[in-house]
């Protein structure tokens, strides 16, 4: 009988076989009507091995198809407890972790350097369950209704006709959605080139919510400040690598965790008192803002190492199915409206992309016992024998028809809109774009940001071209003019 090991792994032993068993005659030599003669059907051993070769890819993600990661621990080091109850963020506790790093627009085999916002999805192998926060390496988004995203997507992609990357409809959209601009500023500063997935911040982007032990709410955004300091690329170090390995960031990782030299991320948390939404001089539910240092300064947690790779790609990695509906107690999500989408679209994807028992694999099960009355479904694994599959039964398996109040709920009412959301004291599409590059870039990084956008602008149609000019303007009007001139220069000559 083979035996599996907890993560699905078990020892090949002995000569080679059959998938059902039965001894493989010949890893050689398909069988033959004479030496030269016709292949026949019923060479079961062949036929097993082209049909399964045709399926051993699965579909990749949609964005963000290009990563890697591993598991490590998070070890808590400070006393959050007056703000959350959750398990792995209670004095002592530690957690087993997996992560998951990637760019967001390129496919699988893409250059790991080219420019690019990058993925930094964790998760929590908690007492209570399985935790995620799928953040970015920056601390906003693009887009701030769902319905703009798959849209944004396909901008980033390809063209429909020659299948080629394409700046204008590149900027074709991000010109034409101006709350983009505060995310594209990261994307064009140094961010977008992170030297290794080892030298960069991880953030939540989102706000989401923690509830402590009294039931008192808090929203809260996670960062995950690099230990290993942040370090980027120039644009001419990140092309040139780019060319020479494209997988240079998935190859530092491993091979960092291989030499010992673990890295690890301290979460800080910017934490908001409930009731302090209402009036933040920025919506704090906007995914395009952040909240100032100032007013909610960072809170230490603890910190998350990466000690152990995975020692199977496909099934640790590639089949891994990070979400923001892997909420625990303690936890919850905000009205964000890109985040409650988010909690439907993972799941959702997951199903297609891996298959309706995706979280019956050893890298998406919980620690935690399951009682659920899902059944079924392609590649069912576990199940629960001849148990009832139906709630509201009398034969002793729980359920519950409690009515209760979400805990990490949230007030709300009105008649069904189609509106965007309210404006703050200070909110607008470019202000915060600007304070950026004004107040926390400085000379040099502004150099090369005018550079990287030069090259970016150059050569899109006209009407484009002139709308990102007035793009940068609006974020700030003396990037915005020295970008139009170095442009227009290069250009005439
Ligand atoms: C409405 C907005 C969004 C939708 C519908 C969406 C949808 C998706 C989908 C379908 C996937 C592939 C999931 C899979 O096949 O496993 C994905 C991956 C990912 N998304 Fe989003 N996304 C949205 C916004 C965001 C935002 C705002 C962030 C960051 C703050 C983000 C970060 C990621 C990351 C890091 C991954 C890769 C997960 C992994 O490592 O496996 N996404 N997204």
């Amino acid at each position: 009988m083979t035996e599996f090991n907890a993560t699905g792994e078990y020892q090949p032993s002995g000569p080679s076989t059959r998938l059902n068993g039965a001894p493989a005659e010949s890893d050689a030599h398909s069988l033959t009507v004479g030496n030269n003669g016709p292949i026949v059907l019923h060479d079961v051993h062949l036929v097993e091995q082209l049909a399964h070769f045709n399926r051993e890819r699965v579909p990749e993600r949609s964005p963000h198809a290009k990563g890697s990661g591993a598991f490590g621990t998070f070890k808590v080091t400070q006393d959050v407890t007056r703000y959350t109850k959750a398990a792995p963020f209670q004095p002592g506790a530690e957690t087993k972790m997996l992560v998951r790093f990637s760019t967001v627009a390129g496919e699988q085999g893409s250059p790991d350097t080219w420019r690019d916002v990058r993925g930094f999805s964790v998760r929590f192998y908690s007492t209570e369950g399985n935790l995620d926060i799928v953040g970015n390496n920056t601390p906003v988004f693009f887009v701030k209704d769902p319905l703009k995203f798959p849209n944004f997507i396909r901008s980033q992609k390809r063209l429909p006709s020659s299948g080629l990357r394409d700046g204008n409809m590149q900027w074709d959209f991000w010109t034409n959605s101006p709350e983009s601009a505060h995310q594209v500023t990261y994307l064009m500063g140094d961010r977008g080139l992170p030297a290794t997935w080892r030298n960069m911040h991880g953030f939540s982007s989102h706000t989401y919510m923690w509830v402590n032990a009294e039931g008192e709410k808090f929203w809260v955004k996670y960062h995950w400040r690099t230990n290993q300091g942040e370090k980027n690329l120039t644009n001419e170090e990140a092309a040139r690598i780019a060319g020479e390995n494209a997988d240079h960031h998935r190859q530092d990782l491993f091979e960092a965790i291989e030499r010992g030299e673990f890295p690890s991320w301290t979460l800080n948390m910017q934490v908001m008192p409930y009731d302090e939404a209402k009036d933040y001089r920025f919506n704090p539910f906007d995914l395009t803002k952040i909240w100032s240092h100032k007013d909610y300064p960072l809170i230490e947690v603890g910190v998350m190492e990466l000690n152990q790779n995975p020692t199977n790609f496909f099934a640790q990695i590639e089949q891994a199915a990070f979400s923001p509906s892997n909420m625990i107690p303690g936890t919850g999500i905000s009205p964000d409206k890109m985040l409650m989408s988010r909690v439907f679209a993972y799941p959702d994807a997951q199903r297609a992309r891996i298959g309706a028992n995706f979280h019956q694999l050893p890298v998406n099960q919980p620690v935690t016992q399951v009682n659920n009355y899902a059944e079924q479904g392609h590649m069912l694994y576990h199940h629960t024998g001849g148990a009832p599959v139906h709630t509201f039964n009398s034969y002793g398996r729980d359920y519950t028809d409690a009515e209760v109040v979400d805990e990490a709920g949230w007030e709300a009412d009105g008649a069904l809109v189609r509106a965007a959301i309210t404006l703050h004291a200070e909110d607008d599409d470019f202000g915060q774009a600007g304070t950026l590059v004004r107040e926390v870039f400085d000379d040099a990084q502004r150099d090369r940001f005018v550079e990287t956008l030069t090259g970016q602008l150059t050569g899109l149609d006209k009407k484009v071209q002139e709308r990102a000019f007035q793009y940068w303007k609006n974020v700030d009007e003396t990037i915005g003019q020295r970008i139009q001139d170095r442009v227009l220069a290069r250009e005439n000559h």
